[in-house]
């Protein structure tokens, strides 16, 4: 089934607006028919923050921002999906159009501004799912809330008993004023509060769901060292690298000029730089997930070679359809063997300093 994309879906696909072409692309997931059948590789196994992960790669947050299709998702060869970004209450976003292909760059800007049904919507979902696949929920603030922190508070309660593991989303450029919790003292607060909403809920269920903080690729070196103190002091569970970027540098395509995230191939750099320089902030022990431009088995290899226990993707499915994440966990199986390690994890790191030592490119 994935193959009809790359027979005629793409073509059809790229007719519509590209968020109709999403719109049909969750509606076919929901048909249930699309399948990728891999066989579990024990070499691509691994235990990331008290969670057993299939394979390292996952859909990112954004395709499934209302917990429709993560079953389906993970039938395509994903080893995780991630739900959201949710906030507390239904909102529509910014008005559209708000999602742009830009195809000579193998790209894509939103401008979505956290478009999503709410946290009552997705949770009756993820409650009725029968399966056990890991879900991360990926929760946000609404636009206009009045306490930020405590809708991300709100989320973490809310969800507890069906996220396999939490994502802390401050980095999308869509809601104004959302990454300013990027700042240490901000930081401080919000994570203070949510580690311990965490660990009272945690008290009433057997296991406990790590919490990642998702970070942007537009930051400085002294960006970078607040955040990772402040991670490191709060003792919390994981960050993902990166979010889309507000750089437009190197672009070709006639809609460079919108306004909002970019994602996709021209990312790739940024995001693989700034996981590569946080690893060296952080230190071995603390689960790196990195995202940004991934299309590939080479480009999730290099994400784990720059400091990445697992990676993550979406623009790469735009272009390639449901077949790349099956494509990318073969190639991963065979490089495993090729290379004569018994797991995935022996690659991470082993360019680390050569990504670390590069300048994030200006923006
Ligand atoms: C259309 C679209 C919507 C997105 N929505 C979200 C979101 O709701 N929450 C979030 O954390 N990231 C969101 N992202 C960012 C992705 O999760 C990812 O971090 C980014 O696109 C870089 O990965 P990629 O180059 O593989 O797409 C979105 C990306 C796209 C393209």
């Amino acid at each position: 089934m994935p193959g009809l994309f790359e027979a005629f879906g793409r073509r059809a696909l790229f007719a519509l607006d590209a968020e109709q072409a999403h719109g049909l692309s969750i509606a076919g997931l929901k048909t249930g028919l699309m399948h990728s059948k891999i066989k579990e590789d024990p070499a691509l196994t691994q235990k990331i923050a008290g969670v057993s992960f299939p394979n390292p790669l996952g859909m990112a947050a954004g395709f499934d921002k209302n917990a429709e299709v993560p079953d389906a998702l993970l039938n395509l060869g994903f080893g995780f999906t991630e739900v959201g970004t949710i906030t507390p209450r239904p909102q529509n976003g910014n008005p559209r159009p708000r999602v742009f292909r830009l195809t000579e760059d193998n790209a894509v800007v939103n401008r979505l501004g956290f478009n999503n049904e709410g946290h009552e919507a997705a949770l009756k979902r993820l409650a009725n799912r029968s399966t056990s696949g890991i879900i991360g929920v990926n929760i946000g603030a609404n636009k206009d809330s009045e306490d930020r922190t405590a809708d991300y508070v709100e989320g973490i309660r809310y969800f507890h008993s069906v996220a396999r593991y939490f994502t802390v989303n401050i980095s999308s450029p869509n809601t104004p004023g959302l990454r300013n919790l990027q700042t240490r003292d901000n930081l401080k607060e919000l994570l203070q509060r949510v580690m311990e909403a965490r660990d009272e809920e945690a008290e009433k269920c057997p296991l406990k769901r790590p919490i990642f903080l998702k970070i942007a690729p537009d930051l400085v070196e002294e960006e970078l060292d607040d955040i990772a103190a402040e991670v490191l002091e709060q003792k919390l569970d994981g960050i993902i690298i990166s979010n889309t970027t507000l750089s437009r540098a190197g672009l070709q395509s006639s809609n460079k000029s919108e306004m909002g995230g970019l994602s996709g191939k021209p990312l790739f750099e940024r995001s693989t730089i700034v996981l590569a320089k946080m690893r060296q902030r952080v230190g071995k022990d603390m689960p790196l997930i990195g995202v940004g431009g991934v299309d590939s088995s080479d480009t999730t290899l290099t994400k784990i070679r720059a400091g990445a226990d697992l990676v993550q993707l979406y623009t790469g499915m735009i272009y390639q359809g449901p077949g790349l994440p099956a494509k990318i966990v073969k190639g991963l199986s065979q490089a495993v063997k090729k290379a004569g390690v018994s797991n995935i994890s022996e690659f991470r790191d082993t360019d680390n300093e050569d990504w670390a030592k590069r300048d994030i490119p200006a923006s």
